[in-house]
């Protein structure tokens, strides 16, 4: 069963449509109201959309938001009011909404609607990282017109998007449950001096979108981030890695404990090779930087790989054979597959929010098209081969 929660907000009008995606879908939808919402959307609304009575405060049930909350798979909260927001997360049980929610221990997805400078603020952003940090995944809110009449982020997102959001955390939830998952994302950093580096242009979003798609499936995810402009939204062991040489380091040491390892990284190939202590003053001569090797992480990993262990690479490649390149290092650093994107387009990639992948195994290769970097995440996931039975070291803490 869907509990669908409803907060007051004129988006609550979509959420008819919302109730009306999943009961045709065959889910058996119940849908819970806060007081304030029934002022939009009348309950005998949502009761035959739903073909069930609403639960609402001062209802005939005596325990509700117990009854509701034990029966159910997941609770979509749409639209998600910056009142209900707040109350979430600061466990409320101000109303049969709140409470549910404070009760109910399953999948969250909710879709926030508010006014574009109420989303924008410091308050609504602490409250999202609270939830963020118990598992509750947001859809939205999108860009446009807001209903008093302004343009910015703050619309709830369309019911046809909220419903695939279901339905992917419904047909996932839980299948990398027990799985201890290793990501690295981002680009790292190569000190020339105290302060400048040799660096790349990863953004970090790929990986970090793999490491949360992972949390979300139930995985016990552990993060090592480089240098990025994407920080992780679901919950997960984070360890800093700036340099190859960390990252390295910190790469080997939790290697042992991993049932899949995915490097995301985009690792510098090379690093100057007498780094400067302290800041190199100015000069008008040149100044030469010798760039040495690093060490091919991922194909130390791969020498050292137990039985069992899923081991897979990112490939950068630019333009032309880059399938054949990246199943050339697929088979070089003894993966199981190789995610290829290219980065000689400049409409996917780098700087952008979407990505194209084509992810190479020893026996095919299929083609991920131009999707959101979290979407291209959940198609990498429904395509790694599950580690078999053999069991890793433990994790030293
Ligand atoms: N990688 C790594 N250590 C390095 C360089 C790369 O672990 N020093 C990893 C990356 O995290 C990625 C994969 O290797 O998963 C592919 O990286 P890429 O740079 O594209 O491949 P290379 O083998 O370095 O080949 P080339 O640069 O020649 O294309």
């Amino acid at each position: 069963m869907i509990l669908v929660g409803v907060c007051g907000g004129i988006a609550a009008y979509k959420t008819c449509e919302l109730v009306r995606t999943l009961v045709r879908a065959e889910h058996d939808v119940q849908v819970v109201q806060t007081p304030d919402s029934q002022r939009f959307v009348g309950p005998t609304t949502f009761a035959a959309l739903s073909r069930r009575p609403v639960l609402a405060d001062g209802g005939p049930e005596v325990f509700p938001h117990l009854d509701a909350s034990s029966h159910a798979d997941l609770l979509c909260i749409a639209p998600l009011s910056a009142t209900t927001l707040s109350r979430i997360a600061h466990g409320e049980a101000a109303n049969v909404l709140t409470a549910t929610a404070l009760a109910f221990s399953g999948p969250i997805v909710a879709a926030p609607a508010m006014n574009p400078r109420m989303w924008e603020a410091e308050a609504t952003a602490e409250n999202l990282r609270l939830l963020a940090a118990r598992g509750v995944e947001l859809v939205g809110p999108a860009h446009g017109d807001t209903a008093e009449g302004e343009v910015g982020v703050g619309r709830m997102s369309e019911p046809a998007e909220i419903a695939a959001a279901v339905e992917a955390r419904l047909s996932t939830a839980g299948s990398l449950a027990g799985t201890r998952v290793l990501v690295t994302a981002g680009g790292t950093r190569e000190p020339i001096d105290a302060v400048r580096y040799v660096g790349n242009r990863s953004s970090g979003r790929m990986g970090v979108a793999v490491a949360d798609e992972a949390s979300r499936r139930g995985a016990d995810v552990t993060l090592i981030l480089a240098a990025a402009s994407a920080a992780p939204s679901a919950p997960m062991r984070i360890l800093r890695a700036e340099s190859a040489a960390e990252l390295e380091r910190a790469t080997l040491e939790e290697t042992a404990a991993a049932d899949v390892i995915v490097m995301a990284a985009a690792v510098s190939d090379y690093r100057p090779a007498d780094a400067f202590a302290g800041k190199r003053p100015k000069s008008g001569e040149p100044w030469h930087v010798t760039l040495e090797p690093t060490t091919d992480i991922l194909k130390e990993v791969g020498a050292r790989r137990t039985a069992g262990q899923v081991l897979v690479g990112f490939a950068a490649e630019h333009g032309p054979g880059g399938v054949e390149r990246a199943r050339a290092k697929l088979e070089r650093k003894s993966l199981d597959m190789i995610v290829m994107n290219d980065v000689s387009r400049t409409d996917i990639g780098f700087d952008s929010t979407e990505n194209e992948l084509v992810l190479v195994t020893a026996r095919d290769e299929r083609t991920v098209s131009r999707r959101s970097k979290r979407a291209c995440a959940a198609a990498l996931w429904d395509a790694v081969p599950a580690p078999t039975a053999a069991t890793p070291a433990p994790r030293g803490e």
